[in-house]
């Protein structure tokens, strides 16, 4: 990655009487970017962004998004076009080398991922550590960052070879262990992976399929979860991408790094949400208690949410929502599925639309709204849907991994602070202290 960006213009700030000049940088696409980085060193003060609302912490030209047009593009290509055109190795491959591969090059891409599907035998006893009922989250962080003992040649941060070797090794077993993590929670036999199936064929199988039975793939459901897995593969400068790029920053191994992401995506404000938001439609039950529940949405004094709606960056449709419904209709047509969730889901996003509350904060259904009822409806448990995400988004996590390792301006991530506690004291001996509660 070069960065050799001239700025478009100077910004100009006053400070304690001071007029420091900011640069201001032009992305491709975009708002502008005021480049604070020596604001410290010129005027001796720090800037206040919790929860980074107006702070890049990195540059990137991997993924870009306009929250208020509801526009997601991958290198380039818009999100639908991909769901639409290409399959989740393809769309790996683009966000990890930055185009569209030629036939020969995705052939030996996909070879390449191929090869390493198959797990060290010695992670399975990892699994007979963990209870039946631990949360499926837990089991993939933890085996994650195992993964990193089985491999510390990926040590090296900075060969080049070992990080290429380190991310197609991660991409290919990422869905062995999600398969293991989900066998191990109901008690099955492992399912050794099937070199000869796409990578969401063989996910499916590595899940679903049992020793006493024949397999059969069914291509609408091995679509849908190849849809999905493209829909989630990235999405910028999120949460657990963040706390990938931080972790790496100090040197840390890839796989250590992507298990921080795991972490970070397991809360319900970000990769927990259709985890969540199935639930929450399972709560709601039928379309006439829909009203209800929105009113209890809207009132301040309760903390329930719609879980599935709202987004830190878009404040329009998630263009990844759209292909996520449709998706949802094919699969329970394919299945022959009347699932009353779903007219739940649609009436709601209806209601939530036309409401006023939700119009005016900008609040549109979000990538998760539809994408609980697809995984219920293939068969997976609620519990297991992060975990999907986690295997779709782990490419994302190791393109944004590598950018930010292959960036000459990357420095080890240490945010500053405003500091509001107590002023320097004296130590007192405990004899002396009184109770401060
Ligand atoms: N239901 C009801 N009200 C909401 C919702 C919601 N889902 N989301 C936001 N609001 C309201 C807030 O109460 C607030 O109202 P106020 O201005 O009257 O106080 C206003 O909209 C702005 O909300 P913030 O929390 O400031 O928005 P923020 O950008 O910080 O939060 C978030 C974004 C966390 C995604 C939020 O919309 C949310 O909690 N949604 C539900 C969880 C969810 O679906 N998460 C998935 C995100 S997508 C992903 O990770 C793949």
């Amino acid at each position: 990655m070069k960065s050799n960006m001239t700025p478009a213009g100077m910004a100009k700030l006053e400070v304690n009487g001071k007029t420091v000049e900011l640069p201001i940088m032009k992305g491709v696409d975009g708002p502008d970017v005021i480049d604070v980085r020596t604001l410290y060193k010129q005027a001796g003060v720090f800037t206040l962004d919790p929860g980074f609302t107006s702070t890049a912490s990195c540059e990137s030209q991997i993924t870009f998004i306009d929250g208020e047009q509801g526009r997601l593009l991958h290198r380039g290509y818009p999100i639908d076009q991909l769901a639409e055109n290409s399959g989740f190795l393809e769309v790996a491959y683009l966000l990890l080398y930055g185009h569209l591969p030629t036939q020969s090059e995705f052939t030996d891409f996909d070879k390449k991922i191929t090869m390493h599907t198959m797990l060290h035998t010695q992670i399975d006893s990892f699994f007979s550590g963990f209870r039946r009922d631990s949360h499926p989250m837990a089991m993939l962080a933890g085996t994650v960052a195992a993964l990193s003992a089985f491999y510390p040649d990926a040590m090296d941060i900075h060969d080049a070879e070992q990080r290429e070797l380190a991310i197609h090794r991660m991409i290919a077993k990422m869905p062995t262990l999600a398969a293991r993590v989900y066998k191990y929670s109901i008690g099955q036999p492992f399912v050794e992976p099937d070199n000869n199936l796409s990578y969401a064929e063989n996910f499916l199988r590595m899940c679903f399929s049992v020793p006493a039975e024949r397999y059969a793939p069914n291509p609408v459901l091995t679509r849908a979860m190849d849809r999905i897995f493209i829909l989630h593969a990235d999405h910028e400068q999120n949460a657990s991408t963040s706390t990938v790029r931080l972790a790496g920053s100090s040197g840390a191994h890839p796989y250590a790094s992507i298990s921080a992401g795991v972490a970070s995506l397991w809360g319900p404000s970000h990769g927990g949400a259709n985890e969540a938001a199935l639930n929450m439609l399972r709560e709601i039950g039928s379309a006439d208690r829909v009203g209800e529940y929105v009113q209890k949405a809207k009132d301040p004094s309760d903390s329930f949410r719609l879980m599935g709606f709202g987004h830190r960056v878009y404040k329009n449709y998630d263009p990844r929502a759209k292909v996520m419904q449709e998706t949802a209709n094919e699969v329970l047509d394919e299945l022959n599925i009347k699932d009353p969730i779903l007219d739940v889901a649609k009436a709601l996003e209806k209601i939530a639309l036309e409401d006023e509350y939700f119009v005016e904060r900008k609040l549109y259904p979000n990538v998760d709204f539809y994408s609980g009822v697809i995984l219920n409806a293939i068969g997976f448990p609620t519990t297991m849907f992060t975990v999907l995400f986690a295997v779709a988004r782990t490419i994302g996590w190791l393109s944004q991994l590598n950018e930010s390792i292959e960036d000459p301006a990357a420095r080890i991530g240490r945010p500053r602070q405003l500091y509001t506690g107590a002023g320097q004291r004296d130590f007192v001996a405990v004899r002396d202290r009184v109770s401060q509660s």
